[in-house]
Parts: structure tokens; sequence; C-alpha cells
């Protein structure tokens, strides 16, 4: 059973694969990700595929692999990055790693949303730049979360699990939108399902904590940003594409929104000379969501079950269902 793995993974993934009899693992042993050419030779041939976020794997890559790839296991919650219909006619497999990672990017998304609207990272720098020279009324004041309304796009695993970290604080009021009402999902919150566009007018924050799909491709944009509240913090820890980049920028700079919290974007990296990283009611984190070594390790060793199970025609512990 020849295996594929595209990074250096958490030790205790690598070491499921290599105790696993039977099960030879070519890897490409980096921190960075696999040149797209190393990506097509290294996959020729092969059985299973361990993959990251950050591995495009579409019909090229398929086709490198040759009809022997039999399992794609990916490291990541999010599959966006997997051409799913061309691996579904293949017949292939895929295994992908939810829940193990819904706490820490829960925790996360509110570490982003507080930082963004009580404007932490601004702060900080004032206090190593000289601009704090006393307390001053009015300097540096934002939005808390006491008495306000919080909309969440994607009352999924991690949306619901970002509203039970965020009902403490003191919100009056939970709406969420998605594909249609989940009512179970939602008593525990007594959130609301409205329209996306009455989920813009009426949020103090909003949250995305939805998938990256055709739907939800751009789904953030002018629009948008132009019903929301001047006094608003908008949140994404899902996929940066699910908003237009362009126009969260006029937003901001604008006044159109108050502040902005963003752990993934488009690109990533994120230029360093983007725009948006010029703004300073903007806070960009480098897609750190479930980056906690517990978190990590977990998915390496779930992402490795998972190939396994595949590769032995047996259930996997998380199988994405195509
Ligand atoms: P879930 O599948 O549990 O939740 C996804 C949610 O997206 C569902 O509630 C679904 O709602 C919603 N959704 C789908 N279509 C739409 C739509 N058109 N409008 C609004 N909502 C929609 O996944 P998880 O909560 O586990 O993960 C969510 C995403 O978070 C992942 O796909 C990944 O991209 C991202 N992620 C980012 C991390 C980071 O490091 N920043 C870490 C982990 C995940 P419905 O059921 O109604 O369709
Ligand atoms: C995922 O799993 O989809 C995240 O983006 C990274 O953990």
């Amino acid at each position: 059973m020849a295996v594929f793995v595209t990074r250096r993974i958490p030790a205790e993934g690598l070491r499921v694969l290599s105790q696993a009899g039977g099960c030879r693992v070519q890897q490409w042993d980096s921190e960075e990700p696999v040149p797209r050419a190393e990506l097509l030779a290294g996959v020729a041939g092969k059985r299973g595929l361990l993959c990251l976020l950050s591995d495009r794997i579409d019909r090229e890559v398929l086709e490198a692999a040759g009809p022997g790839l039999k399992v794609i296991s990916t490291m990541s919650v999010g599959f966006d990055h997997l051409a799913l219909e061309e691996i579904k006619k293949r017949g292939i497999r895929v295994g992908y790693t939810p829940d193990v990672l819904t706490d820490a990017t829960a925790e996360l998304s509110v570490a982003l949303l507080l930082a963004a609207c009580r404007r932490l990272p601004e702060a900080v720098e004032q206090v190593k730049n000289g601009g704090w020279t006393t307390w001053k009324p009015l300097w540096m004041c934002g939005y808390g979360l006491s008495d306000s309304t919080v909309g969440i796009i994607g009352l999924g695993r991690i949306g619901q699990a970002v509203a039970r970290r965020l009902k403490p604080f003191g919100v009056k009021k939970f709406l969420y939108t998605g594909s249609g009402p989940k009512p179970e999902s939602a008593a525990e919150f007594e959130a609301e399902f409205v329209p996306l566009t009455r989920l813009a007018e009426e949020s103090d924050f909003v949250v995305v904590t939805c998938a990256l799909t055709p739907a939800t491709h751009g789904m953030c944009n002018k629009d948008f940003f132009g019903r929301m509240k001047k006094t608003s913090v908008f949140i994404n820890t899902s996929r940066g594409a699910v908003v237009n980049q362009e126009d969260l920028y006029d937003a901001l700079a604008h006044g159109q929104i108050a502040a902005a919290g963003l752990d993934v974007t488009t690109p990533e990296p994120l230029p360093t000379d983007h725009p948006l990283l010029s703004l300073k009611n903007c806070v960009i984190l480098p897609h750190v969501g479930s980056a906690t070594y517990a978190t990590r390790n977990t998915m390496a060793v779930l992402a490795a079950n998972n190939l396994l199970a595949g590769l032995r025609g047996e259930p996997m512990p998380h199988e994405l269902l195509l």
C-alpha cells in the first residue's frame, strides 16, 4: 500500500502510518508546501494520498496518480481544495478531520472577535510607540458584546461552538443563516434563522463559520457590507473566498463598518503590501484557527487513521460522503 504524504505532519500521525503493516510511505518532508511538480511525481502510482488544505487536488493530480489511487485523506475539515466531482467519478474515498478542531477554532474565533472589537493590536502598538500619554475618556474605545446581536453565517460545528462561547458575554440575540433552518442546533442559543440580508442589517457582530461552496463564494460583498451597521464588527474564520476583499477594504476604509478580524484570506499568505494590512481596523491572522499542539496532533492521527481504514476497505473514522 504505497502512500504519498504531502508535508511534514506531526510525528504521531506519521507513526500511525509507518507502524501499519504493509504501508509504504513517501513523504514531502518539509514545513513548506510541496511544489506542484513534486506533488505530481510523488502521487504517481500511489494507492493513498494524505494531503493538506494548501494542496489543490484537481484532475491533473488525479490523472498523475493513475487508476490505483483509492483514498484521499485531508488533514483538514474544509475540503474546498478537493475536486470532489472528479474524485467521485473515479470512486476514490475521502477522509477529513471534523470535530477534533472545533474547540480550537471556536476559541480562536472568539479571540479574534475580541481583538478586533476592543482594538487590541492597535492598543498594544500604542503602548510600544509612545501613543499612550495618559488615560483619556474616549481613547481606544471599541464595541463590547454585552446586549449585542450576533449573526452567525453557518451554524455548523464551529458556528455552534462559537455561539456557545459568546453567550456568557451577555449576547442578547443570536441570528444565523445557512441553507435552511436548523431548529435542533439553534435551540441552545434561541437563535433565529434569517435571510443573509437581515443578518447583515441587524447584527452587531457577524461571524462567518460556513464552508466555502459555490453558494458561499464571494457572499460577503459590497451589498452585504453596505447593509451592516457602521458600528458592527465582521469576523471570518471560514475561508478567505467567502469574502470579496476589495468590498471589505472599501467598507473598512470608508467607515461603513467598524472593524474586521480575518483568520483566512485570499490568497494565503496575504502579500505584505496588501491594502487590508494598511488598515488599523482590520486584524489579520495567518490561518491559525486550529493551531494548538494537541489539536494538530489529533488531526494528524485522525488523517492517518482515515487513510489506513480507506486503504483496508474498512469504515473510516471520518469519511466525507460524496
Ligand atoms: P460544518 O459542516 O459543521 O458547518 C458548515 C456550515 O456551513 C453549515 O452549518 C452549513 O449550513 C453552512 N453553509 C453551507 N452553505 C451555506 C450557505 N449558503 N450560507 C450559509 N451557511 C452555509 O463545518 P465546520 O463547522 O466543522 O467547519 C466550517 C468551515 O470552517 C470549514 O469548512 C473550514 O472551511 C473552516 N475552518 C477554518 C479553520 C481555520 O483554521 N480558520 C479551522 C477549521 C475549519 P447548512 O447546514 O445550513 O448548509
Ligand atoms: C481546516 O481544517 O479546514 C482548517 O482550515 C485548518 O485546520
